[in-house]
């Protein structure tokens, strides 16, 4: 059943060529060097880049879903390993020990489109989300329990939502009433039946289910601590590029990259020379339009490429 959920990878070229080339060309070395995928999925990227390398290139893979790296095992390549970890784990990789590292974060179209997962409110199912189903708590264990106060904050800030007062409170009161949600229906429902206005073509309750996945997966906070990773690990020159899908995640990425590319003068000492840059922006690209009528979740994608200094 799990097989008919396909993942269309996006910025598959651009990502690869990222990593490998200085303008056409791979730059020298570059086939034989260490690699990470720091979010396999379904190993779109992966492969590609596996495609590309020499016999002494190395790609290690990361995903914190236990599906995706069942998937990562059928692939037989002395060069590939996979890590059932999340990506915040870089940090236990050799420092200055990595060619190029990628994220392509948030969730794949298996995640969204298996009920069983819960990630989505266009099917019914238990109100899961986790990407790591072999740890912590699902959305509907952390709401039975959680104070009103964290539902709003949850709500109001990885969902951007306007209404997170009212939704948090009617979803306290269910619970008080008739016992915790349990599946994404129910909560779907109740958000609808709580805001009666929305952007035209969104579902009332995209904000809330995007703030409670963001909320239970650590999502910004592990990208961070992978980002501060990448300074250890990336060798100078290395490369850094990272997709994201909303501006929550893009504005971290885009903080990170211009904080470490940006020379900063200490102003208590004012002839010391500028703190070392750590990261040279190398730009952003966005899929173009063929690419998103193919396959509409490019949609939103913003890819950000940085380079190591040698600093
Ligand atoms: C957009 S998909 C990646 C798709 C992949 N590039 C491909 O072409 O198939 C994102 C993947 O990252 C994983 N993921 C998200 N956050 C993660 C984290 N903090 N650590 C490890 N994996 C993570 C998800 O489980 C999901 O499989």
């Amino acid at each position: 059943m799990e097989a008919t959920w396909n993942h269309a990878t996006v910025l598959l070229n651009e990502a690869v060529d990222a990593l490998f080339n200085d303008g056409p060309q791979a730059f020298a070395g570059a086939e034989d060097g260490t690699y990470v995928d720091a979010t396999f999925g379904r190993g779109g990227h992966s492969r590609l880049l596996l495609s590309r390398l020499s016999p002494q290139g190395r790609l290690i893979a990361f995903d914190k879903d236990p599906q995706a790296v069942a998937h990562a095992q059928s692939i037989a390549d002395p060069r590939f390993s996979i890590r059932h970890q999340g990506f915040a784990q870089l940090s236990e990789l050799p420092p200055a020990s990595v060619s190029g590292l990628l994220m392509d974060i948030g969730v794949s179209s298996p995640q969204i489109d298996d009920p069983q997962r819960g990630f989505s409110f266009r099917f019914d199912g238990p109100l899961d989300m986790r990407m790591d189903t072999t740890r912590g708590q699902s959305v509907a264990q952390w709401l039975a329990t959680a104070e009103l106060s964290q539902i709003t904050e949850v709500i109001r800030e990885y969902g951007e939502e306007r209404y997170a007062g009212p939704i948090a409170k009617a979803i306290a009161a269910r619970r008080q009433e008739r016992g915790p949600i349990s599946t994404t229906g129910e909560l779907a429902q109740l958000v609808a039946d709580t805001v009666k206005t929305r952007e035209p073509g969104q579902n009332p309750a995209t904000r809330t289910f995007q703030a409670f996945r963001i909320f239970i997966n650590a999502e910004l906070e592990e990208l961070q601590q992978a980002l501060e990773a990448s300074l250890h690990v990336l060798q100078p020159g290395g490369r850094l590029v990272v997709i994201s899908f909303h501006s929550l995640e893009d504005r971290i990425v885009k903080q990170f990259i211009t904080t470490h590319s940006r020379e900063v003068y200490d102003r208590r000492t004012p002839f010391a020379a500028p703190r070392p840059l750590k990261l040279r922006s190398l730009g952003r690209i966005r899929p173009g339009s063929a690419e998103v009528a193919a396959n509409p979740r490019a949609r939103s994608a913003i890819m950000r490429v940085a380079q190591r200094t040698d600093a």
